[in-house]
């Protein structure tokens, strides 16, 4: 959209992997690129919203969009956590490590005959906890699967407070220009969409957010 349905919104929208370091040169993470959250900041900030983007991706730099690099879920934790208060949405694009290696090397793990342990534990929840705080804020969460995307997808809705869940198979999204996504939103309403460029489909999310803060505003 052209048109500034968006004026005066701060958005923050999260983008990309995280990488869990194990040692200086290795880390665990997934196959998200990044282009979902990119095209929604792109298309929030063409709506005329305040957009920031908190990214593990390293796609080009969008202009009039203020972008923040991280590489770990606790420092994109650090980052949204700290910025939420003065914010009117946040939409969660990025696929946030749940488990991180318990203990990082100092120095290059060195290989030996036996197989390797490694500790995982659990990262924090940055979706849950802005739920947790949530005053006004209007909340977008997405939901990938491999299994069962519609169940996950409504637990996923209701457990984390979110006002608008997009569930996507992993199949469709992760690393595609294009993708396939289902709109559940806090009132029960299921909107289903076609296959698409993630540019559209950000114009999509985008509409459905303008109607989120139409209805918040006029309660
Ligand atoms: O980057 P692309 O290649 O374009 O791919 C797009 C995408 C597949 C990454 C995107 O469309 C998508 O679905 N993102 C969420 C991926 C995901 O793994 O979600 P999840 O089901 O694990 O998590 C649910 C929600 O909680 C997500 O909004 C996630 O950002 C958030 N979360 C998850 C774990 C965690 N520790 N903190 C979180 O905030």
């Amino acid at each position: 959209t052209g048109d500034q349905t968006l004026k005066g919104k701060r958005i923050l929208v999260t983008a990309g992997p995280t990488k869990e370091a194990l040692d200086p040169i290795r880390f665990f993470s997934n196959q998200s690129s990044g282009k979902m959250g990119y095209a929604i900041a792109a298309a929030a900030q063409r709506a005329g919203a305040d957009v920031t983007l908190v990214t593990g991706a390293q796609l080009g730099d969008i202009k009039g969009v203020t972008t923040v690099h991280v590489t770990s879920a606790r420092e994109m934790y650090d980052e949204v956590i700290r910025r939420y208060n003065g914010l009117d949405a946040v939409i969660k694009a990025a696929a946030v490590a749940d488990y991180r290696p318990e203990n990082v090397s100092a120095s290059k793990i060195k290989k030996s005959d036996g197989p390797m342990m490694v500790k995982m534990v659990r990262n924090p929840d940055i979706l849950k906890e802005l739920g947790r705080q949530k005053v006004k804020q209007v909340l977008v969460g997405f939901a990938a699967e491999t299994d069962d995307l519609e169940e996950n997808a409504l637990k996923k809705l209701e457990s984390k407070h979110l006002d608008l869940l997009i569930a996507n198979h992993a199949s469709d999204s992760f690393g595609n220009d294009t993708n396939k996504v289902t709109f559940y939103f806090a009132n029960g309403r299921k909107q289903v969409l076609e296959r698409m460029p993630k540019p559209q489909i950000a114009e999509e999310i985008l509409d459905a957010l303008s109607g989120l803060f139409e209805m918040s505003d006029s309660k």
